[in-house]
């Protein structure tokens, strides 16, 4: 008896040898996240009661990641007995002894399925009551993948993996994506007659489907509408292709939402970025992590901006910024390099050949050229000339100059901190302004 309940697989144990890479390749990521992540985001929106992960290859770093970022996953150690079958039969011990329900296996390899792909997975196994469903896709070059194999009749009999495939075999185009929906009972019962008899010596998934058929349980390959979906990466030259059809959903999506995006082919958009109605991004763009810019705003080209907040029609050019705050209004660049903990006010600027540190500037304040400001506290409506240095570090510590409304600094200043400058103060070229005030405590 099968109920509708749900329960999740995700595979991640495998060591991804082909990536030759001392990073798990579910740990890679595409778009700012995880291959695994990928996979457990739309896992998460199909209500299933339970989600495991699979891991055994540096598991400790993957279950890192996962308590992170996924902790709701099980996490389920596989043990040294290789393979996808052993890897899903100890996935499924682990499910409560009266789970009765349909088991979704994904792979976290195969990091661009959607959740439209699985629902009608998920429909096309329930309406025929079929033991096991898998996803097939139709691939020009179906080089790597397990083919499925069809009787006379047009019906599922096994799949074969390529290593293990005839020529005939090999030429078959309908590829297993690695993901499948069984009945609990049956792949329970099936996986406890899986051997390893096979060119790579590892307890197969796939051979789950020929047992199940010859044992005349209904069997079903639902063919994916988009191929893409189904695409697994094993090597990096599938990595950079799943990142690249991944970014290109991306932007379409912000394409829709208002968001001009003039070349889509050199602007990468992380999945976790927020992009406002009437955002203009120019080509080479790199928009990362949790960035968030408001609208108008334009930015680009040639910039990377990785976890900031961009405001209302801001202007950031051929800029390198993390972790910084950009106000309404603002300018930044050409050639600016925003690092951490930089709160630039409304109307603000910073302008070329600038780099600024953990230093606030202040509501349509001006560091126009070649200055490095960090540790710093600006007012509003400064002006600092050409040049202007914070020298924030004795060798020893780091300390911070403060500087108060309306001043306006000469070109070549240097400010040795810890300094204060009061509002409305001017200074001359060539300044080296080293006295501390007596409200900043002389070291
Ligand atoms: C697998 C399928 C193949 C299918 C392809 C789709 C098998 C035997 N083959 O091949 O038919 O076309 O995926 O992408 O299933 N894993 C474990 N434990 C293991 C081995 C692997 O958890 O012992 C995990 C890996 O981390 C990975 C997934 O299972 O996420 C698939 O493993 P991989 O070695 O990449 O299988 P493929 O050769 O791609
Ligand atoms: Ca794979």
């Amino acid at each position: 008896m099968t109920d509708n309940k749900l329960a999740i697989i995700v595979l991640a144990a495998g060591q991804g040898t082909r990536m030759k890479s001392r990073l798990p390749k579910v740990l890679h990521p595409i778009s700012g996240r995880p291959l695994v992540g990928h996979v457990l985001t739309t896992a998460s929106r199909l209500g299933a009661e339970r989600i495991e992960v699979v891991v055994r290859h540096e598991r400790d770093r993957v279950v890192a990641v996962l308590s992170e970022h996924y902790p709701d996953a099980v996490v389920v150690d596989q043990d040294e007995i290789p393979g996808t079958g052993r890897a899903v039969q100890i996935a499924v011990d682990a499910l409560p002894d009266d789970f009765s329900g349909d088991v979704l296996v994904l792979s976290g390899d195969v990091p661009l399925l959607e959740v439209d792909t699985l629902q009608a997975l998920l429909e096309a196994h329930r309406g025929a009551s079929a033991a096991a469903t898998v996803l097939s896709a139709l691939l020009d070059d179906p080089t790597g993948y397990g083919r499925v194999i069809r009787d006379a009749s047009g019906t599922v009999s096994r799949i074969v993996e390529q290593k293990d495939a005839t020529a005939a075999e090999a030429a078959v185009a309908e590829i297993n994506a690695g993901v499948y929906v069984f009945r609990a009972s049956a792949l329970r019962t099936f996986l406890a007659k899986v051997d390893q008899n096979n060119a790579q010596g590892e307890m197969y998934l796939t051979d789950v489907i020929g047992l199940l058929r010859e044992a005349q349980e209904t069997v079903a390959a639902e063919i994916a509408v988009d191929t893409a979906a189904t695409f697994g990466v094993n090597d990096r030259v599938q990595l950079a292709e799943a990142g690249r059809v991944l970014n290109a959903r991306i932007v379409r999506r912000w394409q829709r939402e208002g968001v001009t995006i003039v070349d889509p082919a050199t602007t990468w958009i992380d999945d976790d970025a927020k992009l406002a109605p009437d955002v203009t991004i120019l080509p080479n763009t790199i928009i990362s992590g949790a960035t968030v810019v408001e609208s108008g705003a334009t930015i680009g080209p040639d910039t990377s901006l990785l976890d900031c907040e961009v405001g209302t029609d801001a202007v950031i050019r051929r800029t390198d910024a993390t972790l910084a705050v950009i106000g309404a209004g603002a300018t930044v660049g050409p050639f600016a390099y925003l690092r951490p903990g930089t709160v630039l006010g409304a109307n603000g600027k910073i302008g070329t050949f600038v780099e600024t540190k953990n230093s606030q500037i202040g509501e349509g304040s001006k560091v126009p050229h070649l200055s490095y400001i960090g540790d710093t506290t600006i007012g509003e409506r400064v002006n600092l000339g050409a040049g202007a240095i914070t020298a924030n570090y004795d060798d020893l510590v780091k300390h911070r100059t403060e500087i108060g409304d309306e001043v306006h600094t000469g070109s070549h200043n240097v400010f040795v901190a810890p300094v204060r400058i009061g509002d409305g103060a001017k200074t001359g070229a060539g300044a080296v302004v080293r006295k501390a005030s007596p409200l900043v405590p002389w070291p």
